[in-house]
């Protein structure tokens, strides 16, 4: 899978931390339900490499891939356990390398000019932009349109129901990434209805 196949699946994308991998199932599910077929599961629970590789078994049909991807062991676990994709909150050489030797799309994250010439000089022209409303959220994505035309973007961190269009009409911006619709408390509380009904109220609030 490309990264430009991967962040064409959804307008919006859900980012995971999971603690307990016997809601990796549920919660994929009402993902689905909601019209979400991708999920990135992060690597900061102890519980997200279990749960990639449950559902990336139990329900094939769900687009899952690994989260703060910070290194080459990562990238490897995150293969292994069947992630088709890995994001990372930031972007290096080595884990660019990586990615190409061991054969799984990368998608990185960039704050600044440097690190999307980094990632462009790399042929990589599919990004996080993170952490997005910090380092400068819509501004910064119009202020990239000059200089690199061929970069397009995923925001994530700080993005919500009430901003998500202002990311999302952007030329350079084809989907954005964020916890909103899955909060960690309905997760824990198993409130997996509210999840999907969630994803169908940002679904709905496209312009
Ligand atoms: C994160 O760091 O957890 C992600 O970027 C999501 O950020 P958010 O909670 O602001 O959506």
């Amino acid at each position: 899978m490309t990264a430009k196949e991967v962040m064409e699946i959804s307008p919006i994308v859900p980012v995971i931390a999971i603690d307990d991998e016997k809601d990796a199932l549920p919660l994929a599910k009402a993902l689905q339900k909601g019209g979400v077929n991708i999920m990135e599961v992060t690597l900061r629970t102890k519980a997200g490499l279990k749960a990639i590789e449950l559902i990336s078994k139990e329900l094939p049909s769900m687009n899952v891939g690994a989260g703060t991807v910070c290194n080459e062991e990562e990238l490897i676990q995150s293969k292994n356990a069947g992630a088709k994709f890995v994001f990372s909150p930031g972007i290096s050489k080595e884990l660019i390398d990586a990615s190409k030797k061991h054969d799984i799309t990368l998608i990185p994250g960039v704050a600044t000019a440097s690190e999307v010439m980094l990632a462009q000089n790399n042929e990589i022209f599919y990004c996080k932009l993170f952490p997005a409303k910090i380092s400068g959220g819509v501004d910064i994505l119009k202020a990239f349109q000059g200089p690199f035309s061929k970069m397009n973007f995923c925001p994530t961190g700080g993005v919500n129901l009430n901003n998500l269009n202002d990311f999302l009409i952007l030329k350079n911006v084809l989907c954005v990434g964020g916890t909103w619709f899955v909060p960690k408390d309905a997760i824990l509380n198993n409130e997996f209805e509210k999840i999907t009904l969630l994803c169908k109220e940002a679904l709905d609030s496209l312009v």
